[in-house]
């Protein structure tokens, strides 16, 4: 079974798309399909110029006869399956792949007839019909409905005799699985998507239960999603009063957002992004005095007992008017101060250390108010998939 993969991301390989499109088609290898994907983003693809000469003059040939098309038909011809990969884009397929689908006309030919209960045009190469197709794609908000017209698009797309869609695999939240400090806890999906893809050579389709997976959103609390993305646009967003905020929170320079859990400064940069407002007492939320704080922390060398040093250094998280920031340096007035090696606040952020039993065996010490460090699993709760 040959299956062809078209990812429509313009992020090409660093996609959201790719995410789950890779483990897809590793779980169709597994069972013993050849596979290739085909990045778009690659590829030359001129828009469609609807003069339909590609059903006249020269059936079956478009006009543009210099862009990467003609190549990229034959691949579609070639193959028993074909995965539409996109990101949502306003409610549908991305730019990329609507010029590319647009361009799939001269596979058709122009006559309109009754199939079943519908009209149809009908393939032009009868022979290469009919298709198995698989719709993958993410979205950046939290709720399913944002896939509505794109999963009609698909349903109409094919509804016809020539296709059967076979999989549908729709990732709501679907930023974070770009996010490497959470790649563990998106692994759940990711391994469904490549049942998906072993479900698909063997049985045909995705069973009910491996689908029941794939439709759960990666984060189950969309307020929980929206702070965790509000806090990645705040860290990135350039404003002016950035500068003010740098100078009241102590001189420090701005952490960017983490890309592993295995350094000391990617855990403290992804604290803040998984900060509560709330249990921090955030005023526009109505639940009292908001939270004021610095918590430094003082992050000395591994001590050898464990291998893993993690950039020991100065962090610090900034806590005001509901926000939380991350910098590296030294505040002059720390709420709290965390003295830890590296390795062992890396294994309490892991969850392979107690923090609270890690403290009275000494493994690290704090200084000033202690109240604030037992607040922090309410201030900092972890994302969790499952
Ligand atoms: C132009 C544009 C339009 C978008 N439209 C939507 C949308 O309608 N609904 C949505 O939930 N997310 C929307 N998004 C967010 C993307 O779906 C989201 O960032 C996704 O993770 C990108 O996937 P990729 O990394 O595979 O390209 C849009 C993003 C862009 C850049």
């Amino acid at each position: 079974m040959k299956i062809v993969a078209f990812n429509g991301s313009p992020r090409g390989r660093k996609s959201n798309t790719d995410r789950i499109l890779l483990p897809f088609l590793e779980g169709a290898r597994e069972s013993g399909a050849e596979t290739e994907v085909i990045y778009l983003k690659d590829k030359k693809i001129e828009y469609c110029l609807g003069c339909f000469t590609c059903w006249t003059k020269t059936p079956g040939v478009c006009v543009h006869k210099k862009d990467d098309m003609p190549e990229l038909l034959e691949n579609i011809r070639q193959a028993d399956v074909v995965v539409y990969a996109t990101p949502l884009y306003i409610f549908t397929v991305s730019g990329l792949m609507k010029d590319f689908m647009d361009r799939h006309i001269p596979l058709a030919l122009p006559f309109i007839v009754k199939r079943g209960d519908q009209y149809i045009h009908p393939m032009r190469h009868e022979e290469a019909w009919p298709k198995r197709m698989v719709l993958i794609s993410n979205c950046g908000f939290p709720e399913r409905h944002h896939f509505s017209a794109l999963v009609e698009t698909f349903r109409c797309f094919t509804s016809g005799p020539d296709s059967d869609l076979v999989a549908t695999i729709l990732c709501t939240c679907g930023e974070l699985l770009g996010q490497p400090a959470l790649g563990e806890s998106v692994r759940w999906y990711t391994e469904a998507a490549r049942r998906a893809g072993c479900e698909v050579v063997e049985q045909g389709r995705v069973t009910p239960e491996t689908q029941a997976v794939l439709d759960r959103p990666l984060v189950e609390d969309p307020a929980v999603y929206s702070r965790m993305a509000n806090a990645y646009w705040n860290s990135v967003v350039a404003r002016p009063e950035d500068e003010a905020e740098l100078r009241e929170s102590g001189g420090g320079a701005r952490l960017p957002p983490p890309t592993s859990r295995d350094t000391m400064r990617d855990i403290v940069a992804g604290m803040a992004l998984i900060f509560d407002p709330q249990a921090a007492g955030d005023p526009s939320t109505g639940t009292g005095q908001a939270l004021q704080a610095v918590i430094q922390f003082d992050v000395s060398p591994s001590t050898g007992l464990r291998t893993g040093g993690g950039e020991p250094g100065q962090y610090y998280l900034h806590i005001a008017g509901g926000k939380c920031a991350a910098y590296e340096g030294n505040h002059p007035a720390p709420t709290l101060t965390i003295h830890t090696p590296a390795e062992v606040w890396l294994a309490i952020s892991r969850g392979e250390l107690d923090g609270a039993q890690a403290m009275m065996q000494g493994q690290y010490s704090v200084e000033g108010d202690l109240g604030l460090l037992i607040r922090f699993n309410q201030l900092f709760p972890t994302a969790k998939g499952e």
